[in-house]
């Protein structure tokens, strides 16, 4: 599962496969790991999505919410569904474990189509200014009560391996393809 993760983002324009691995292999020996599935063909797994905690910081109290992050479907398999089944299966596994949100930081025009939402027009923030406000998505899962809005926070492993939102020159030419100056 992480060759997929190493094999797919490393085959991103960015090349930054190991940094995902890496990073996905520590959440999922912490306790932050909430939900992993994978897409199997001919008894080879060649995608995977995984579902993690993070905190939505309201002023009325800290709660439990969750992200999805990293998806990610082997380049000899994509394009054919594998993808869009693996959302799916994380909203639904995210559903399961009864937090109101899931959030994720990801191309607006996959995603979009894929049931997530802008998350500024629900009233949160992302955990850093580094995200593109149409990158920063939500797909909620429950009524949201009128207190519940605030900054998403991510617990520290994402810190330690510099994966929250992004960096240039990667952030300047994502916010170029998405049309922010
Ligand atoms: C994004 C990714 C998971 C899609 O997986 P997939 O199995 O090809 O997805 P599906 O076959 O269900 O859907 C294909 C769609 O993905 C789009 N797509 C392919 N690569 C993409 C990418 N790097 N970023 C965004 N969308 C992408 C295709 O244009 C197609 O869109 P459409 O259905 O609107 O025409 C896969 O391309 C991948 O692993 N990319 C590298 C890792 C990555 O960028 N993960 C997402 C990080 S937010």
């Amino acid at each position: 599962m992480l060759r997929v993760i190493r094999a797919a983002f490393g085959a991103d324009e960015a090349g930054h496969g190991d940094q995902v691995a890496d990073l996905w292999a520590e959440v999922r020996a912490g306790e932050h790991l909430l939900a992993e599935r994978v897409a199997v063909v001919g008894g080879e797994v060649v995608g995977h999505v995984g579902v993690s905690h993070c905190w939505i910081d309201a002023r009325r109290e800290l709660v439990d919410a969750c992200m999805l992050s990293p998806l990610s479907t082997s380049p000899e398999h994509q394009g054919v569904g594998i993808g869009t089944a693996l959302v799916a299966a994380a909203v639904e596994a995210a559903r399961d474990l009864g937090r109101p949100m899931m959030f994720l930081e990801g191309d607006p025009a996959f995603y979009g189509a894929r049931g997530f939402e802008p998350a500024s027009s629900y009233g949160f923030e992302a955990p850093t200014p580094r995200v593109p406000a149409p990158a920063f998505q939500v797909v909620p899962l429950a009524e949201q009560p009128d207190w519940m809005t605030g900054r998403v926070v991510y617990p520290d492993v994402w810190w330690r391996h510099d994966s929250t939102g992004l960096r240039d020159p990667r952030l300047a030419d994502i916010e170029a393809a998405l049309g922010i100056s």
